[in-house]
């Protein structure tokens, strides 16, 4: 039986990576979160393509796809990156990576590279793949599309209570000025904007549990 491609874009801190996850699990399908690739791409241009000033040297990052390997390995239902044979999984949630990473994402350069992983792995079925971009551009086809929305408050707390928890100081104001700025940033770059697909259902979680967002999407896919 064939299992559904699930397609999940939304702001940032809407909750769509972590609720993509438990939405994976229930179904027995994998999960991949797709912000990772373009992280693990920044990482990488930090790590081998910084020129004189230490700034990133696209040009340099663009001629050096060929040497960049990209693999996944399913981990309890979730797609880990591999990047040259490395997990990066820690690496790529860096301050460093967080605050360069809109810069590469909206190169596309960047993004035809990842297209075609990115579809790739969702050639057999059974898979809920969350960005930016997905319902959009990378899975126009796909099963189901949910479009994930909050409001910036409300977005701004919970981003502030996630760094809080991690042990990473925060400030309220700052986190909601660095959310506004990259939802700025995702929404009006040229190439593969953040955008609802027309066919893709919108969930405003702004008065949601996490739990009951898991359970609105859950109501929608269970009839496939
Ligand atoms: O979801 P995230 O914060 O880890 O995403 C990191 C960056 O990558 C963010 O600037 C948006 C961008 N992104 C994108 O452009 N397309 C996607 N499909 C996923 C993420």
């Amino acid at each position: 039986m064939k299992k559904p491609v699930i397609a999940i874009d939304g702001y940032s801190s809407t909750g769509k990576s972590s609720i993509s996850k438990i939405i994976a699990q229930k179904l027995g399908i994998v999960h991949l979160d797709t912000g990772a690739l373009y992280r693990g791409i920044t990482w990488f241009a930090l790590q081998n393509c910084l020129d004189d000033h230490d700034n990133i040297d696209l040009q340099l990052l663009f001629s050096s796809f060929s040497m960049i390997e990209l693999e996944f390995k399913n981990v309890e239902s979730e797609l880990v990156l591999y990047l040259n044979h490395i997990n990066i999984s820690k690496e790529i949630r860096t301050n460093e990576v967080s605050e360069n990473v809109s810069l590469i994402a909206k190169q596309k350069e960047v993004r035809d590279f990842l297209l075609e992983s990115q579809r790739n792995l969702a050639e057999k079925g059974g898979i809920i793949m969350d960005g930016r971009d997905i319902g959009t551009v990378v899975l126009p086809n796909a099963d189901f599309k949910f479009f994930l929305t909050a409001s910036i408050d409300e977005r701004s707390k919970r981003r502030y209570h996630e760094l809080i928890s991690l042990g990473i100081e925060a400030d309220l104001q700052q986190v909601k000025d660095n959310l506004i700025a990259r939802d700025r940033i995702d929404s009006e770059r040229e190439i593969a904007p953040l955008r609802k697909a027309d066919d893709a259902t919108v969930i405003n979680n702004t008065d949601l549990t996490k739990k009951e967002t898991i359970e609105m999407i859950l109501s929608y896919v269970k009839n496939f």
